[in-house]
């Protein structure tokens, strides 16, 4: 779709020709702003059936996307199984956008920085591609996430004295420095993960709850759009309840969600690395939206996440890391009623 680019600080605009996806004026984050009404297409089980609410460029089709929604053994939850795409997690969804953005705008090389995940699906298309990838990990990120990237895609990888936050810095200074694409939690991924909400609507009628982890909050805030998207256009007439989970651990936006106050950084201390954020990017997009949309953000404990991890495997004979079961730990205690059609995004599976 023909889009444009507004600033989410300072309400800049940018047209679709516009190389970067931060605000030259105020380094506020960019969002996609389409020009016209989004017609939800019909999403035939191939993730390219949904091309058209993707902003214009020149895709090419890889095989992502288009997980399967399997039943749980819990007769009103179903699973998303986005541990099913190409580099195990749903980070692929935003990666091909983003990586059509770069060879579109010319770009030898992208830099990100990740928490492990990002980084394994960014170099892995960037490769595909021929773009390079510079990638600036977080200090606790999983090694042999680190090992794969570094030795399956080539990229070249500086692991920093600190966490996502500052990882997210020194890939910012880098892209100015470097002239680089600044690739990650941005307004292109954004806009590919909402094809997540598009494909769960179209696999279960009357959805109830969609429950997902929550890191940098690009995945829910790309929901929670797709869901207005298909409101609006009159696609659901009722959009089910999206609602973030974050590790009790590191949880900056459930606090600031509870409390109505601005969200405040916190040291991340969970073991669940992929949501190991300190200060969420889409944080405070994600707030406004979920309380527009009657949403929610819970927590699930450490404990809780391990427990589920295993119960995981030994259920379904799939390895699931950490914050890809976040979403099912926090379905136990939600206590949805009977009637409920929920569905648990296992976000990834790489551990
Ligand atoms: C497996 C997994 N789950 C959940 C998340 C959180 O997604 P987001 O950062 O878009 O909130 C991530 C992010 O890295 C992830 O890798």
């Amino acid at each position: 779709m023909d889009y444009t680019l507004r600033c989410e600080s300072c309400g800049a605009s940018y047209s679709s020709s516009y190389r970067k996806q931060t605000c030259d004026r105020c380094g506020g984050i960019l969002s996609v702003a389409y020009k016209g009404r989004v017609k939800p297409p019909r999403f035939d089980g191939d993730f390219w059936s949904l091309e058209s609410i993707l902003p214009k460029s020149r895709y090419r089709r890889y095989e992502l996307g288009s997980t399967e929604l399997a039943r749980s053994k819990i007769p009103e939850l179903w699973l998303k199984l986005e541990l099913q795409n190409p580099t195990r997690s749903f980070k692929d969804r935003g990666s091909v956008v983003e990586i059509a953005k770069a060879k579109e705008y010319g770009y030898k090389e992208v830099v990100c920085a990740s928490t492990g995940n990002m980084a394994y699906s960014v170099a892995y298309y960037a490769k595909l591609s021929g773009i390079k990838a510079k990638i600036f990990i977080s200090r606790d990120a999983n090694r042999d996430k680190i090992r794969d990237i570094r030795e399956t895609h080539d990229a070249n990888i500086t692991r920093v004295d600190g966490d996502f936050t500052e990882a997210q810095r020194r890939a910012s200074n880098y892209a100015k420095r470097c002239g680089s694409f600044l690739a990650g939690d941005y307004c292109y991924r954004q806009e590919g993960q909402r094809t997540m909400f598009y494909e769960i609507a179209s696999q279960l009628k009357g959805v109830t709850h969609v429950i997902t982890p929550v890191g940098n909050a690009t995945l829910i805030s790309g929901m929670l759009k797709a869901a207005e998207e298909m409101k609006v256009s009159g696609a659901l007439e009722k959009p089910p309840r999206i609602i973030g989970v974050e590790a009790e651990r590191c949880s900056p936006m459930f606090k600031a969600f509870r409390s109505g106050k601005p969200m405040k950084y916190e040291a991340p201390k969970t073991m669940a690395d992929a949501i190991a954020v300190g200060y969420p990017t889409f944080g405070d997009m994600a707030i406004g939206m979920l309380k527009r949309q009657n949403g929610s953000v819970v927590t699930v404990t450490e404990k809780e996440m391990a427990l589920e991890q295993n119960r995981f495997l030994s259920e379904y004979g799939m390895i699931a890391e950490l914050a890809g079961v976040a979403g099912i730990a926090a379905y136990r205690k939600l206590r949805l009623p009977k009637s409920a059609k929920a569905v648990a995004i296992v976000s990834g599976g790489n551990v």
